[in-house]
């Protein structure tokens, strides 16, 4: 073992391949050419480089379409042998434009949005309100007024506060509202694994306790309509386990409040694990759908109750595996490390603006060059990005062939999921477009925003000669 292998995580090892593509973490359209350079749907990286420069987004509009369709159905016929529906919402917030709204409305999803701007591109889109859920902990009064407004399918809500808004607003209105409840479970995902709380300290929802009273305000509210109640755990959780819990307590609290009335629905939320890298083991969607209905399925037969309709909101395991980023290496610094050991740090023309996962959750990513092959030795390197921050990482661990050069493309996959909607513009540094790729053509779907943009922005250059100032481009456009 060389001494860089001791810097190296326990989870990560060297991989015989260090140009290998992770099954489970790319899109399956991605494959090598004989030179090595990657190819995703038929597009080559060198060819998406040269057209639209780094970095980028690039989405695989395919498999974003299968994971949904392989999503619905597994829901669906997981419920089919006890005779009720499933739903199952895209949750926007995982990356949302006009074109994923098409493509997951058109695959059968419908589709969960938690603010006004989300509700705005969804409709925007041809979404039909109908098939939209409204979610969040402060919806604003004209953003509730808005959404009563278009028929919105349902809302969820999540406050007393909230209640009592969305009661007057429906007065005024004359409308009627479907809505559901959000509760938290006290079943909370932490990492991977899953904690059990009575009392949760965060602000979503209502305790277990406390849904009741606000169930029963609803039913003596005119114009709102209950529907059911609502719990999400978490995000990027593995197995089964907690899902299960939370099902079981939710079908509970949801036999109680039988006695009020029926209740047609019960929303178990999102939150499925996806791969970021190798070792990442996710639980197949089927054997998810299955354990989660098996839940809900034998806790109602327990309590002699019939069997709600189910709904589920995964935003993650719809688009994540979808998205590749494309950088370029611009240096590459072997680094001594305290303790014994060198690091390699590559950095790229990107970093915590376009993918803030790293830098927020701790959140591991992976990374492969995607221009060239490499016989090089596999060397331990950390990808970072170029802002002026140290906590500024891409991919906190990875091998990468040890001949990585500036001027190398690099990739980093599974960053379909929350990196385009956490993007910022720290430093000034622009923000990529996203490109679609499906049967060899590409096409930009969310415009970047370059340096004109952010100078646009600023007031205080209204009318002055430094507006008219030339301005250097600094995305590495046509090379
Ligand atoms: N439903 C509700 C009510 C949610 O709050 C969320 C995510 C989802 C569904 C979708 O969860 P998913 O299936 O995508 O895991 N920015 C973080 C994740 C935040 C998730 C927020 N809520 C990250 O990058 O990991």
């Amino acid at each position: 073992m060389s001494a860089s292998t001791s810097l190296a995580p326990d989870w990560l090892l060297p991989p015989a391949d260090a140009n290998a593509l992770a099954e489970g973490v790319w899109p399956a359209s991605a494959d090598r050419d004989d030179d090595g350079v990657l190819w995703i749907a038929g597009v080559s990286a060198s060819e998406l480089r040269h057209e639209f420069g780094t970095p980028l987004y690039v989405v695989d509009e395919d498999e974003v379409r299968e994971h949904a369709r392989r999503t619905l159905a597994a829901f669906r016929s997981a419920v089919e042998p006890h005779g009720v529906q499933a739903r199952v919402y895209y949750a926007g917030k995982a990356f949302l434009c006009s074109e994923v709204v098409r493509w997951v409305t058109d695959e059968g999803l419908a589709l969960d949005v938690c603010s006004g701007g989300e509700l705005a591109v969804a409709l925007a889109a041809g979404a039909d309100p109908g098939r939209l859920g409204f979610h969040g902990n402060n919806k604003s009064v004209v953003e509730l007024e808005n959404a009563v407004a278009v028929g919105i399918g349902s809302i969820v809500i999540d406050s007393a506060v909230e209640l009592d808004r969305l009661a007057s607003i429906v007065e005024r209105a004359g409308a009627t509202q479907a809505v559901l409840v959000r509760v938290n479970s006290g079943v909370h995902a932490e990492t991977h694994d899953f904690l059990a709380t009575a009392h949760e300290d965060q602000k979503f929802g209502f305790t277990l306790a406390e849904a009741p009273a606000i169930v029963a305000r609803i039913r003596q509210t005119p114009g709102l309509i209950f529907t059911g109640l609502h719990c999400h755990i978490g995000s990027q959780i593995f197995g089964t386990a907690g899902f299960q819990e939370s099902a079981a307590r939710l079908v509970e609290l949801h036999a109680a409040l039988l006695e009020g009335g029926g209740i047609p629905v019960l929303n178990l939320g999102g939150g499925f694990g996806i791969a970021y890298t190798s070792v990442d083991d996710p639980t197949p969607i089927e054997e998810l759908a299955a354990g989660m209905v098996a839940a809900v399925s034998s806790e109602c037969e327990a309590r002699g109750i019939p069997m709600p309709n189910l709904a589920f909101e995964p935003g993650r395991a719809i688009v994540g595996q979808a998205g590749v980023t494309l950088y370029e290496v611009g240096t590459t610094k072997p680094v001594e490390v305290d303790g014994g050991g060198q690091r390699l740090y590559v950095s790229v023309d990107g970093g915590m603006s376009d993918n803030a996962r790293p830098a927020l959750y701790g959140a591991d990513f992976s990374a492969r060059i995607a221009s060239r092959f490499s016989a090089a030795d596999p060397a331990l390197v950390r990808v970072v990005g170029k802002h002026c921050e140290s906590g500024d990482i891409v991919v906190d661990a990875e091998y990468l062939p040890g001949d990585v050069v500036p001027g190398d493309l690099l990739a980093v996959p599974a960053t379909g999921a929350y990196c385009f909607s956490l993007a910022n513009n720290y430093n000034y540094v622009p923000r990529p477009p996203v490109v679609a790729v499906r049967d060899g053509s590409a096409r930009v779907i969310v415009r970047g925003v370059s340096i004109d943009d952010l100078l646009a922005r600023d007031a205080g250059l209204d009318a002055t000669e430094g507006a008219d100032m030339p301005v250097p481009s600094e995305r590495s456009e046509s090379k």
